[in-house]
């Protein structure tokens, strides 16, 4: 039987490099969808458009070629063949990518899919709406989340380690603005599926977060 793992969870609960190591221990691929939301958000970017223009942006959604592959440092993300991986992770484009995914038709599109791709292979996938919507069979459901200072803190020491210069309180007030935007948007908002488990990673190191997770796909793998 197909091997689908869904992890949801807030701006920084370390759900993308959980998510790696979870992926590799269990051998399968791992999707971050967050990255075609960004892939869609910097073309909007640099092609100068209103990110509040819904029209525009859906169109622009529809008529673009948003593709992954899988390589061995990882994930890579291609708009129309170009290779965007390194150009999506600023805070512009994170802003940006929030901000685009409130649109339904948006949504519809890049939920599809990754419908598509999941369907293909064994895959964990992370994002926002995987347990409730992409995967709501999914083998194992997960609501990673921590702290909005400990989220930030994180945050802001993998920011620091790439060389911004941006102040802790800085990172804090971003992922706070990020949460509420993607929590009350009015299509499919972050939200923990009920039957998700919940993990809160606060006082968890990586490893103890890892296992935890590993721990729970074997239990729903084997129930
Ligand atoms: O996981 P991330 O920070 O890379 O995601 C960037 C934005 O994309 C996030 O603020 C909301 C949106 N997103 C979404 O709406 N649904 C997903 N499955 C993944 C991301």
């Amino acid at each position: 039987m197909r091997l689908n793992v869904a992890i949801d969870g807030p701006v920084g609960a370390g759900k993308s490099s959980v998510a790696d190591a979870v992926a590799a221990r269990l051998g399968i691929l791992h999707l971050d969808t967050g990255a075609m939301y960004r892939a869609l958000g910097l073309t909007a970017l640099r092609r100068g458009m209103d990110l509040q223009d819904e029209a525009a942006i859906v169109a622009l959604c529809r008529g673009l070629e948003i593709s992954v592959t899988h390589e061995k440092d990882g994930q890579h993300t291609f708009v129309e063949k170009e290779d965007v991986t390194g150009l999506i992770r600023t805070p512009e484009v994170s802003m940006a990518a929030s901000t685009v995914s409130r649109y339904a038709q948006v949504r519809q599109a890049m939920v599809a899919l990754q419908q598509r791709l999941a369907a293909e292979t064994d895959m964990l996938l992370d994002g926002r709406d995987i347990c409730t919507t992409v995967l709501p069979h999914a083998t194992a459901k997960i609501y990673l989340t921590a702290s909005p200072e400990v989220r930030a803190r994180r945050r802001f020491l993998e920011m620091q380690a790439k060389g911004s210069d941006e102040t802790y309180e800085q990172v804090l007030a971003e992922v706070i603005r990020r949460d509420e935007q993607d929590m009350n948007r009015a299509v499919e908002p972050l939200r923990r599926a009920e039957d998700a488990v919940l993990v809160d990673s606060s006082g968890m190191s990586f490893e103890e977060v890892v296992e935890t997770l590993l721990r729970i796909v074997e239990e729903r793998r084997h129930a």
